[in-house]
């Protein structure tokens, strides 16, 4: 169970970024070239806050299942490394980006005017990158390092 969860969790990592990096970039050249807002926007405004969901609740079986994570609540080892990470840091920020990637589709669904749809994608999918970038254990991160692939 939790090998698959974890498994799982890593892969839809991979979606979750490409489809931000899409949805930024289509809101991007959209927004300075004036473009009409397509249904290919509408469904990567769509997709991408439905990945940002699955890949919340894969989180939150797996907080149930990490090693990590328990050594985190037994509350007995060192107050940092590994289990604070993923016991706290990783759970707060990943939370708080899938909560802003959900305002920000919101937001863009309910605005009349294109150029209104890009900016707010834009900006709030921007937002929710920089945190989900900076609360990913990258093999490279100074808080936690988990492999590219599994
Ligand atoms: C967009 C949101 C998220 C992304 C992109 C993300 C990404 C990742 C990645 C890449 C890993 C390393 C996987 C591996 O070891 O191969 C990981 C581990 C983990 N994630 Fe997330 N995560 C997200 C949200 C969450 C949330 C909301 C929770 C908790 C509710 C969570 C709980 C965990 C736990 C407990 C681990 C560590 C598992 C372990 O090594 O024992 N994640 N996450």
């Amino acid at each position: 169970m939790y090998q698959f969860v974890l498994t799982a969790h890593s892969v839809t990592r991979w979606l979750v970024l490409v489809f931000l990096l899409c949805s930024v970039y289509r809101a991007w050249t959209g927004y300075y070239k004036k473009r009409h807002f397509t249904k290919t926007d509408n469904a990567l405004r769509h997709w991408t806050a439905t990945l940002a969901h699955i890949q919340l609740l894969l989180g939150m079986i797996l907080y149930t299942q990490s090693p990590a994570v328990s050594y985190f609540m037994k509350g007995t080892g060192p107050k940092s490394g590994e289990p604070v990470f993923f016991g706290l840091i990783h759970i707060l920020l990943m939370a708080a980006a899938v909560i802003v990637i959900t305002i920000g589709s919101a937001k863009a669904k309910r605005k009349a005017h294109v150029a209104e749809k890009y900016s707010v994608m834009l900006r709030w999918f921007s937002a929710a990158l920089v945190i989900i970038f900076i609360a990913i254990p990258w093999p490279f991160s100074p808080l936690a390092q988990r492999p590219l692939i599994r």
